[in-house]
């Protein structure tokens, strides 16, 4: 074999080296196109325009235009991308997962990593190689349309569950037939635009970014090795992510080592020009995103005529174009596209959606079921159950439970969602077997609607209500009022959801109520009213199992919220990491009087709620040392008791402030967590370990530093000041942690 880039026996350095030297700059600048292919799309370019990737390629097609690509001059192979976000859910026969924001009420980073491995052997089966996921956006306003797609509103904890799920999509290595890239997403701080609005303005600091936004996506590239980034559609103090190389080039490349390369997001380059007007036209848009250092151009056909004649006119240098080339081919090499994985051979009926990847499901739904509130009614004892009423729009609602990004939303024009309803379980579903099971009568009306105001069968509830021993009400929202586009100005219950439960709490009978919901939404009434609650957001297709098995106590709740929930929407926002106005403190006390005077001060649930049917005490809590030096990494320990008669899994979690530091800093920030397993009676010793490296703030020339003085260290099980003790410790000298350049 001639050619070195076809053979594997050469190094992947090599073979690109080669590849590229053969390369016209036509074919180099198709390489960093990518086109949509479903409804139709662009792939009738893939020849004309060399074309390197497509996206949302669902069906037989990308065996047709991957056998296409083969017969190209070079043959150089396809890298298709898709929003495979809790599963590969746009396959009609793969396994869906409930969303990002309901996983991570779990906690459990070993569960998103096998979550991303079947994601990822699924992905791969289908001939798909890169998923757009996970999303690093730190949620911060709940009336943002995708809260959804988060993992709630902590930086260190996305980090955390990120770095697992990355590496899980990537497997243990390249070239291997059951791995797929992982995009992180989206590159940076779009959870903070503007008022909760979609892709809108965000006014930030680099400073802010640095300690906030950007850690997850740093531990996602440092630890995960992510294989690409994503660039939000936003602009942040007037600069549009895709066209600052500040954010692009000189951190994520250059100070972070992002080996892999950058996409941009939706016709974010095209947008440059027609919607954000930083460029009078597109030929200067394509030439600010490629200076930036975005390597892979989603959806701007217009990209490859404009960069070739940027190039032509010397504008652009080849060797700009040439860099981004190398990224992108590597990740293919890397991935065996050029050798025997070109095509996926293996049989796919062995591979998606099969028995242990469902689940895998079933354990995420169970453990993303956090226990809200409990007067003593949960759980409940058949025995003691002649009768269950189950109401609310999201009792029976396969779309409602699965989310945004499923066969519901059809982004990428999946077609036949049977085999989506028939592995779906509904509340309403899961109850029926029950009552068949265990001989209780069940009746279902759906009572409201989310949507349509009309809807209206409240009198129907209040006829059946006598008699009743238990009601079960499943509220929330439906897929048209979140994801992209769908952002709410209004939090509360929508429809007649309000008045269908005040109905219920009218007739006297013990109320227990599901949400099932894309958002924390506010729910003060629910959180006073009702006798039970439990949150699973989008709880995927065992969410109605997972909430049964609550309900009956077959299983001990152990989620615990990664998101706070307003007590209404004017309170927003109500993160848990705030910092403080000094008119929130009263004699010299933190925590004082902080607020709107219309509104309490406090989120309805903070972040790291959840109850259990078990109860924890902790006791002999000590850190390793009371005084630190720079760079010892900080020990912390205790016991947790489970003094209830049920096994249970208590998350325990640290939190760290600054006391005194040269900059403001928040509050509180979690900085450690544990799951830990305690049977009834039995007390489990834990050591929770902070890297020295927490403890850092970044400075006014964005350094990271740790400045001397003392830290209080919070242990507990949640958020909450009341949930937590409180230790002191001290660091003698200031340090630099990492040097900006
Ligand atoms: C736009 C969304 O913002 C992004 O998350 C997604 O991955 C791309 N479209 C591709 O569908």
């Amino acid at each position: 074999m001639s050619e070195i880039y076809k053979n594997e026996q050469y190094s992947i350095q090599e073979r690109v080296c080669d590849l590229l030297s053969r390369m016209t700059i036509e074919e180099k600048v198709g390489q960093l196109m990518q086109l949509p292919a479903h409804f139709g799309g662009f792939t009738d370019k893939l020849e004309e325009w060399h074309v390197g990737s497509y996206l949302h390629c669902t069906g037989d097609d990308a065996t047709t235009l991957q056998q296409r690509a083969a017969n190209t001059r070079l043959g150089i192979p396809l890298i298709f991308g898709i929003d495979a976000i809790h599963g590969h859910c746009f396959d009609n026969h793969a396994t869906v997962f409930p969303t990002q924001l309901s996983a991570s009420s779990s906690w459990d980073k070993d569960l998103m990593y096998r979550m991303a491995r079947v994601t990822a052997k699924e992905t791969r089966a289908t001939g798909q190689h890169w998923t757009f996921s996970p999303v690093l956006c730190v949620a911060r306003d709940a009336r943002w349309g995708r809260i959804n797609e988060t993992y709630g509103e902590d930086p260190w904890l996305i980090g955390e569950m990120a770095a697992e799920t990355i590496k899980g999509y990537q497997g243990d290595g390249p070239n291997r037939e059951d791995s797929i890239l992982a995009c992180a997403k989206h590159y940076v701080a779009y959870g903070e635009t503007l008022g909760g609005r979609d892709s809108y303005e965000c006014d930030t600091s680099r400073r802010k970014l640095l300690s906030l936004f950007m850690p997850p996506f740093e531990k996602a590239v440092k630890e995960a090795n992510v294989a690409s980034l994503m660039t939000g559609y936003h602009a942040i103090d007037g600069v549009p992510c895709t066209v600052d190389k500040w954010l692009l080039t000189d951190v994520a490349k250059t100070d972070w080592g992002l080996d892999g390369f950058i996409v941009t997001d939706w016709e974010n380059v095209r947008s440059l020009h027609t919607k954000q007007y930083v460029c009078e036209n597109e030929k200067e848009a394509c030439y600010r995103s490629l200076l930036a250092g975005n390597d892979m151009i989603m959806s701007t056909p217009e990209f490859y005529p404009l960069t070739i004649e940027l190039i032509n006119e010397g504008r652009i240098d080849i060797s700009v174009v040439d860099t981004a080339v190398e990224r992108i081919l590597t990740k293919k090499f890397e991935l065996g596209l050029f050798d025997d994985m070109r095509f996926f051979t293996a049989e796919k009926s062995s591979v998606m959606g099969i028995k242990p990847h469902l689940d895998v499901s079933l354990e995420a739904s169970l453990k993303s079921m956090v226990l809200l509130k409990n007067n003593g009614l949960l759980p409940v004892d058949s025995a003691d159950i002649k009768k269950i009423l189950v109401v609310g729009p999201n009792a029976h609602d396969v779309i409602a439970q699965l989310g945004d990004w499923s066969f519901g939303s059809m982004q990428a024009g999946a077609t036949n969602d049977t085999y989506h309803r028939d592995q779906t379980t509904t509340v309403f579903q899961a109850l029926q077997k029950a009552s068949q099971v265990h001989g209780f009568e069940l009746e279902f009306i759906k009572g409201s609607d989310c949507v349509d105001e009309n809807f209206d069968e409240i009198s129907q509830i209040e006829q059946a209500l006598p008699g009743v021993d238990l009601v079960v009400a499943c509220v929330g929202d439906t897929l048209s009022q979140n994801g992209e586009f769908h952002d709410r100005a209004d939090l509360n219950l929508s429809g007649k959801q309000q008045a269908m439960l005040e109905a219920v709490k009218a007739s006297g009978s013990p109320l227990v109520v599901a949400l099932i919901a894309s958002k924390p939404l506010s729910i003060p009434w629910i959180a006073e009213n009702a006798d039970a609650l439990v949150c699973g957001f989008n709880p995927g297709p065992y969410g109605g199992e997972a909430f049964k098995q609550v309900l009956f106590g077959e299983h001990n709740p152990s989620g615990k919220l990664t998101v706070s929930f307003p007590v209404h929407v004017g309170q927003l926002p109500v993160y848990y990491n705030k910092y403080v106005g000094w008119h929130a403190q009263s004699s010299g006390q933190l925590n004082g009087e902080e607020r709107y005077i219309d509104m309490p001060k406090d989120p309805l649930f903070s972040f790291g709620e959840g109850l259990s049917y078990s109860q924890y005490v902790y006791s002999t809590i000590r850190t390793s040392r009371q005084t630190i030096e720079p760079n010892q990494d900080i020990s912390v320990s205790m016991n947790v008791t489970n003094t209830s008669q049920v096994d249970g899994t208590e998350i325990v979690q640290v939190y760290l402030r600054d006391l005194y530091s040269s900059y403001t800093t928040p509050v509180k920030k979690l900085c450690g967590f544990a799951r830990v397993d305690i049977k009834a009676g039995e007390t489990r010793a834990v050591d929770i370990t902070i890297p020295f490296e927490e403890l850092a703030l970044i400075d006014s020339s964005l350094n990271k530093v740790v400045e001397a003085g003392d830290f209080h260290i919070m242990v507990g099980s949640s958020s909450k000041d009341c949930d937590l003790t409180v230790l002191t410790i001290n660091l003698t000298k200031d340090c630099v942690v990492m040097k900006s350049n």
